[in-house]
């Protein structure tokens, strides 16, 4: 609907745009405040439903060319059909004892939840008025108090209550630091990140979190605020949340970023805030348009029933979202308390504004940006449709839902506050004549000299291109094996100098692998993420090379990374990355 719209409507020229330095921005505030959105009960959908009140025609279905209420179950599907296993929600009662991700010891809080013998199957109810998510950096007083005394009610619940604060906060545990095995599968764990179940997981988990609060106040039309992190506006912790009297206030947080910092979604440690402001929206650039060739490279890759946990974050999940974890996790804690860890995340309410903004990078993502740039939105495969998670209700009841239920967050009867995308042409500018140099005098060893490699510094190589005068590519880096223990991120930069490494606004930086600690598995797979390559060919004029010169930089101390390998394919046609898409990584 409407309110994704960013203020201008008008689509925003393709070509290269030449930018300025970070000192010359100008963000727009939000262009239209609040829209009132009609929205139809799903069983009510339609063709006619599908205008919104000012009687403009739904932009998801003039992008989709698709009836409002069709399921994505229901479209032909382009992607190979995979082998019926979809995650199945845990069982309560065989909950288990969690770790802590960062230093592998048995935590001695219980992370699970109470247990009840009835689920129901969980049915979106009408929408008769959407919520509308405010910016956390824009709400009113009243609003202010609203959400403060709804999380103090939520804290006050009896302790067994399953919408109690505590509760609530140990559903991120439970389902992120190995209290659950997957259903019928032994000894392999169940884990919710590095992998497509990213974003449907945390859209259920702040849709059950909204309307509890909701009903602890009496107001249905309660809305979570998002914190606008994409934003130069939104680039600090928001104000609300640093006032130590409030509800919404935890102490456990990095108190040398608290505002006036500027968060670094870099994590690159420059010291610019002008600088680092750039950067953010390089990186936001980055990982929602630029480095992405497929669904699943935003998305995550596919994860399913007797397969190991972490088959590979999405760019988003290991990009924006792991920097704003560690960022506010607090050092003075063993273990960055709380949001640096998964285990302890959800006991800070800054968690569920992050998310809120996590949410909405998906929702931007499958509604807003433009096909040309965002080559597929869908996933089709059952396997990720049929994935299903069990959660308490607003009234305490324990729900099962499925993936294919919270694909459309109007559906679900919410939408975010319209703001302008300042990253979203964010696009570098051309670094021709410096990749010329850098391409004509390296004399960095062959990768296939190097690999495996131990990322234990900068590391700079070769690696030969599929052949000459092929834009169209990917860099693969294959089987990346982490220490659990740590936070480790590295960024990757092709025909760059090494001495500016805190700078990304620039063509040559490629992407990012980061993630947040996580518990080391009984059976853990390695990761492999991909980056698209070809609008940086097209900026730094080397598409006609035969080699390129990448350089690895770790953003975190002393060793923990292992690269299997690193390689450059072209991007295969869409069908032939569905079908290689749809085989399980092995378990
Ligand atoms: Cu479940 Cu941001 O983590």
């Amino acid at each position: 609907m409407a309110s994704l719209l960013p203020c201008t409507t008008t689509p925003r020229p393709s070509s290269r745009p030449l930018f300025p330095k970070p000192s010359h921005f100008i963000t727009n505030a939000k262009c239209t405040p609040r829209l009132r959105v009609s929205c139809q009960s799903q069983n009510q959908n339609n063709a006619s439903n599908s205008q919104n009140v000012e009687g403009k025609v739904d932009r998801r279905n003039v992008l989709f060319g698709l009836g409002a209420g069709l399921s994505a179950a229901n479209l032909v599907s382009t992607q190979a059909p995979a082998s019926a296993n979809p995650i199945q929600p845990p069982v309560l009662d065989k909950c288990g004892v969690a770790t802590n991700l960062n230093t592998g010891e048995q935590l001695d809080i219980n992370c699970c939840p109470p247990v009840t013998e009835r689920i129901i199957d969980y049915r979106l109810p009408p929408v008769f008025q959407m919520k509308i998510r405010p910016s956390a950096h824009r709400v009113s007083p009243e609003y202010i108090f609203k959400y403060n005394m709804a999380i103090d009610r939520m804290r006050r619940l009896p302790k067994d209550d399953p919408r109690s604060f505590m509760q609530q906060a140990n559903i991120h545990c439970a389902y992120c630091n190995g209290a659950y095995d997957q259903a019928g599968q032994g000894t392999l764990d169940l884990q919710v990140h590095n992998s497509w179940l990213f974003f449907p997981f945390h859209r259920w988990y702040l849709y059950f979190y909204e309307r509890i609060l909701g009903k602890l106040i009496g107001d249905p039309t309660f809305a979570l605020p998002f914190w606008n992190w994409d934003n130069p506006k939104g680039m600090t912790i928001p104000p609300m949340f640093v006032d130590p009297k409030a509800a919404i206030y935890d102490s456990k947080r990095n108190q040398a970023n608290l505002p006036p910092a500027v968060i670094d979604l870099g994590m690159t440690g420059n010291t610019d805030p002008l600088q680092v402001v750039s950067n953010n929206l390089t990186i936001m650039y980055s990982e929602m348009i630029r480095s992405n060739a497929d669904v699943f490279d935003f998305m995550g890759q596919p994860y399913r029933e007797g397969t190991a946990v972490n088959p590979g974050p999405g760019s988003s999940e290991r990009g924006s979202h792991t920097a704003v974890h560690v960022w506010v996790g607090d050092p003075r804690e063993k273990s960055g308390e709380n949001l640096g860890n998964f285990y302890s995340a959800g006991r800070d309410p800054l968690f569920y504004c992050h998310h809120g903004n996590v949410d909405r990078m998906w929702t931007l993502w499958q509604y807003y940006l433009p096909s040309n740039k965002v080559p597929e939105k869908r996933i089709t495969d059952p396997d990720f449709l049929n994935a299903a998670f069990v959660f308490y209700d607003e009234n305490a009841q324990l729900v099962r839902v499925t993936v294919k239920d919270c694909l459309d967050n109007l559906r679900m009867g919410y939408d975010y506050e319209r703001i302008d995308l300042p990253w979203l042409d964010y696009r570098p500018p051309p670094q021709t004549a410096k990749a010329r140099i850098i391409r004509t005098a390296s004399t960095a060893p062959l990768a296939s000299t190097l690999f495996p490699l131990k990322l234990e510094g900068v590391v700079r190589f070769q690696v030969p291109k599929t052949k000459k005068g092929k834009a169209d590519e990917l860099l693969v880096l294959e089987n990346i094996t982490v220490d659990a223990t740590k936070f480790l991120k590295f960024d990757v930069f092709v025909n760059d100098e090494d001495d500016n490494a805190s700078e990304l606004d620039k063509a040559a930086y490629a992407g990012t692998y980061a993630q947040v600690p996580h518990k080391a598995e009984k059976k853990t797979g390695t990761s492999t993420i991909r980056l698209k390559l070809t609008d940086l060919y097209d900026d730094m004029d080397i598409a006609d090379d035969d080699t390129i010169v990448v350089t690895l930089v770790p953003r975190h101390q002393g060793p923990g990374v292992t690269i299997g390998g690193i390689k450059i394919i072209e991007a295969p046609p869409k069908a032939d990355a569905a079908a290689a898409a749809a085989a399980a990584p092995s378990s």
